[in-house]
């Protein structure tokens, strides 16, 4: 199977006030479609920055980074910018939700920015919302709705223009246990049942069950790549391994 993201040989540093953090140092790693990665390690280990830079968020000092057949580094501003737009979809910690819209309303927006027009934006966004069992609550703002509704309609928000790609940095960070797993859960479904790629950030080991792949980080680097399901293995091989 082809990898839906390659990144090869993938470096970068931070310097602020003189002093360098080296955030990612020499990672190579192929992403693959209809699964759940879940990256895992300690605060400042470069959970993040892999993420933003796999999703052409941050440019890397160094390497490659291939995704659905784009070169992202030699991409312009534009074309990154048009490439997220069109084929990937983010969830945060914060779910980043506008008070004043209600969740179906939320939901819409990404359509609208696709040009979609109106009558299928509503349908479009009343399915999304199913799929996250939020449809009865679909006329609530932001404020009446718990952290874990919160987080599902900003994945519904998410998934709404079917995108190829789903990433997510902590998800379910600002949530209780059971609304945790809900959310994981939700996400690998969205990974099993579209096809999707989604890729998931945190660092809660108890999140490890709910993934097929996951890849444990620490100082930049990628330790430990393993199929939960299958037993672990050593990084350094790619997952073609295991396909
Ligand atoms: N924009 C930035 N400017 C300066 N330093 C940065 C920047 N982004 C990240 N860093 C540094 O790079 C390192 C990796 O940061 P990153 O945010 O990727 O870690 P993380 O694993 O996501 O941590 P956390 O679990 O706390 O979110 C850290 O030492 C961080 O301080
Ligand atoms: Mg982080």
């Amino acid at each position: 199977m082809q990898p839906t993201i390659s990144a090869t040989g993938i470096s970068k540093a931070f310097t602020v006030k003189q002093i360098r953090t080296i955030a990612l140092q020499d990672v190579s790693i192929d992403i693959f479609q209809g699964e759940l990665t879940l990256i895992i390690g300690p605060s400042g280990c470069g959970k993040s920055t892999l993420l933003a830079t796999l999703s052409g968020l941050t440019i890397p000092d160094t390497g490659a980074i291939r995704t659905l057949g784009t070169d992202l580094v030699a991409a312009s501003d534009a074309e990154r910018d048009s490439f997220r737009l069109h084929h990937c979809g983010f969830v945060f910690q914060g779910f980043n939700l506008f008070p004043a819209l209600t969740a179906v309303e939320q939901v819409q927006v990404p359509l609208d920015y696709l040009g979609v027009a109106a009558d299928e934006t509503a349908e479009r966004a009343e399915r999304a919302l199913e799929q996250v069992g939020l449809a009865a609550r679909r006329h609530l703002h932001p404020a009446e709705l718990s952290g874990g509704e919160k987080q599902r309609v900003a994945i519904a928000r998410a998934i709404v223009k079917n995108p190829a790609i789903l990433f997510a940095d902590e998800p379910t960070s600002a949530l209780d246990s059971v609304n945790g797993q809900i959310v994981i859960e939700i996400l690998h479904t969205i990974a099993r049942r579209t096809q999707a790629t989604v890729l998931c950030v945190s660092h809660d080991p108890r999140l490890i069950a709910h993934a097929d792949r996951v890849l444990q980080m620490e100082d930049g680097r990628i330790l430990r790549d393993w199929r939960p399901a299958a037993g672990t293995k050593a990084a350094g091989n790619t997952s073609h391994d295991y396909v």
